[in-house]
């Protein structure tokens, strides 16, 4: 009589790459997450593949950050090489990146400044060069995170022009500016220095606007449609799914994995159980696919 079952198919598992070798630094309010060199990050995604767990999302801690965020699209950036080193030894292993300025701006927000405010049109041409750039290193799938208006039209036209039409594009369609990012921020080291993200992310309290912003997302040629956070949006994630026929993808964000891990610490909730009971909830309201910390715990209660 069970109508919703998770599958390893479900996940894609969140991965953070860092500059320098031999390195990996368990991050604060994320137990079991690391920050990793690419020689780790290697030894990470083959764990991650031979658990079944078929896909990883690749986030970019870059030595340097300055103001146009370089880092995000240089050929020797920390992604590019991961990717690079990840399909040397693990070819099978499905690649997605995040691409978003907020982990190469010394600022810390996911655009341009120019007189303290986020710019949205020359941003674009940046994410644009990112997507390529990973793209052109071997990712299989791009994944914008910025919430910039027309990044995906944009980057699927260089994808395009580049050669990289067979690319696909993940976008963070629904993405609210959630406090539940806040692990997170201090894992890509991406907090703003100055101001909040509520100029480009959407506020919590807004629903039917989510239809709108996955809407555009669809028409300007996303693959597959994000909404972000999960646990707090599963009317979202239910409403996407009911209007538009493409996969929905759910990110079940830093904060509601340190939630779980913390109140597991603590000995005051059962931890697989409530884990399995989210991530089931989660696809219960929808979601194809699943973004989450939790893919290498619950891979290994489905695998028993
Ligand atoms: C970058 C980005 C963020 C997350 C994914 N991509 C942070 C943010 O928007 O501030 C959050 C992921 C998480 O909390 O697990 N824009």
């Amino acid at each position: 009589m069970r109508e919703t079952s998770l599958s390893l198919d479900d996940f894609i598992y969140p991965l953070f790459v860092t500059y320098g070798k031999n390195t990996r630094k368990e991050i604060k309010a994320m137990p079991g997450c690391f920050q990793e060199s690419v020689d780790k990050i290697v030894k990470h995604a083959k764990e991650v593949y031979s658990l079944g767990i078929p896909s990883v999302l690749l986030f970019g801690i870059p030595e340097h950050k300055d103001a146009l965020g370089s880092g995000a699209y240089d050929p020797h950036g920390v992604v590019q090489k991961a990717i690079k080193a990840i399909k040397d030894k693990v070819p099978n292993l499905y690649i997605i990146t995040d691409v978003c300025m907020c982990e190469y701006t010394s600022h810390g927000h996911c655009g341009i400044i120019e007189k303290g405010d986020v710019k949205n049109d020359p941003t674009l041409e940046l994410l644009a060069k990112e997507a390529v750039s990973h793209a052109g290193a071997g990712a299989d799938m791009v994944a914008p995170s910025d919430m910039m208006d027309g990044r995906v039209g944009a980057i699927r036209d260089a994808l395009d022009e580049e050669g990289f039409s067979e690319v696909p594009i993940m976008s963070y369609a629904a993405k609210y500016a959630s406090a539940f990012y806040g692990p997170f921020r201090d894992a890509a080291e991406s907090t703003p220095k100055f101001g909040d993200r509520r100029s480009y992310q959407m506020d919590p309290a807004n629903r039917r606007e989510a239809l709108k912003e996955v809407a555009l997302d669809i028409e300007e040629g996303a693959d597959i449609v994000m909404v972000k956070p999960a646990m707090t949006y599963l009317d979202i994630i239910s409403d996407v799914k009911n209007a538009f026929d493409l996969p929905v993808a759910a990110y079940n964000v830093s904060g509601e994995y340190s939630l779980i891990k913390a109140g597991a610490k603590l000995g005051w909730i059962d931890e697989s159980r409530v884990m399995m009971e989210v991530l089931t909830s989660i696809k219960r309201a929808g979601a194809d696919l699943i973004l989450t910390y939790f893919a290498k715990d619950a891979a290994k209660i489905l695998n028993k």
